[in-house]
């Protein structure tokens, strides 16, 4: 069972990168005061090497935190070869590579600053109110055992696999669970995840990657990506790009009003209307016309400035037609790639048709 257990880690070993905590305190700052007498749960997160778990045990007391829970995939061992704290268990077993929970209720967090890894959980130990356990099963989020902890818990906080990002959140949004999780801003335009935005269940984060390039530590180097890695100090960092936080707290930067300048009056030749929805082109957030009323479609990129006191989502352009603002499907009749031009808006410029990126489609909000 347990080589088994290996050989699937050893396979995904792709998926394993870990967050940096200064960007996770970066980001965290903005929700303290969400923490107070709640159980966070870290569920994708190995407790001797998720700066997430750091962040929450370093940080329990001064967030005045009830319970902190991390649970450990079994892939993730792929990462951690330590021997771990399971004094009871024979030398085979006594290694953080079986998946395993940590939970906290009682933190003196001013003696732990500088520990990490090893000598965290060590030093965590010590205090009998906290335990390390083995899992029954391999520390699968969807397993019924980590269901049990989420149902538990009032915060779910991490960085989940990317893959798995559609089933993720919506085990979160299923469970009525508040969240800080990190993904891919490519995830937005899912079909779930954006229904989820209209219906105003989720939003993003208040801070940025780096230019929305996130940089992960990793311990698996793929050669033929080579300028994708960094090294810093021995350790390798991936760049992961289109990184963004999303969450269902509320915070400060999301009341933060979009400066706006430019009218639609005088520049129309500025805003095409699309060819194939009922709302014109705005190619740059900072160019939202101050005066349209109707239907304006922006870069997805809108999202990390959307304060949902000042503009309303109404939709996507996709292929599904969810928004019911698409007023043309193109045939073959109009142009052979008419496929193509049925996945996105289109402006036409006398016979000929541009495509464009994804677009959200926005409304000032009615005052
Ligand atoms: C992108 S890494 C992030 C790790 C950690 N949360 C962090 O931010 O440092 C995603 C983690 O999810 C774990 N994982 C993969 N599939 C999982 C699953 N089905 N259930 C729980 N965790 C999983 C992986 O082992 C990996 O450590």
């Amino acid at each position: 069972m347990a080589n088994a257990n290996l050989n699937k880690a050893a396979s995904q070993k792709f998926d394993e990168f870990y967050t940096q905590i200064a960007d996770i305190e970066k980001e965290l700052w903005y929700y303290s005061h969400h923490f107070k007498g709640v159980t966070v749960f870290c569920n994708c997160d190995d407790p001797y090497e998720s700066h997430f778990f750091r962040y929450f045990a370093l940080n329990f007391s001064k967030l005045g935190l009830k319970k902190l829970i991390a649970t450990c995939y079994i892939g993730s061992a792929i990462a951690n070869t330590q021997l771990s704290l399971f004094d009871y268990e024979n030398e085979e077993n006594k290694t953080t590579k079986l998946p395993h929970k940590i939970e906290i209720t009682e933190m003196a967090d001013e003696n732990s600053r500088d520990l990490n890894g090893l000598d965290l959980v060590e030093y965590i130990l010590r205090n009998r109110k906290n335990a390390l356990t083995r899992l029954e099963g391999d520390g699968d989020f969807r397993s019924l055992e980590c269901i049990k902890i989420l149902k538990e818990a009032d915060i779910i906080v991490t960085n989940p696999p990317f893959s798995l990002f559609r089933e993720y959140i919506k085990q979160l949004i299923d469970n009525e669970k508040r969240f800080i999780i990190i993904g891919n801003l490519n995830a937005l335009k899912y079909k779930e995840t954006f229904s989820y935005i209209m219906d105003g269940k989720i939003w993003l984060g208040a801070t940025y990657f780096n230019g929305g390039a996130a940089f992960f530590k990793t311990y698996a180097f793929d050669e033929t990506k080579a300028s994708i890695y960094e090294i810093r100090n021995g350790e390798y960092y991936v760049r992961v790009n289109g990184v963004r936080w999303y969450t269902n707290l509320d915070h400060s930067q999301r009341h933060e009003e979009i400066r706006l300048w430019k009218t639609y009056k005088g520049n129309e030749k500025d805003y095409p209307h699309y060819d194939n929805y009922d709302a014109i082109e705005v190619e740059k957030v900072k160019d939202i016309p101050l005066d349209y009323s109707g239907v304006m479609g922006v870069p997805i990129s809108f999202m990390d400035k959307w304060n949902p006191d000042q503009f309303e989502i109404v939709g996507v352009t996709d292929r599904q037609n969810t928004s019911g603002l698409r007023t043309k499907f193109y045939t073959i009749e109009d142009i052979e790639s008419f496929n193509d031009l049925n996945r996105c808006s289109v402006i036409k410029i006398g016979k000929k048709y541009k495509t464009l990126y994804t677009r959200l489609l926005i409304k000032h909000k009615e005052k």
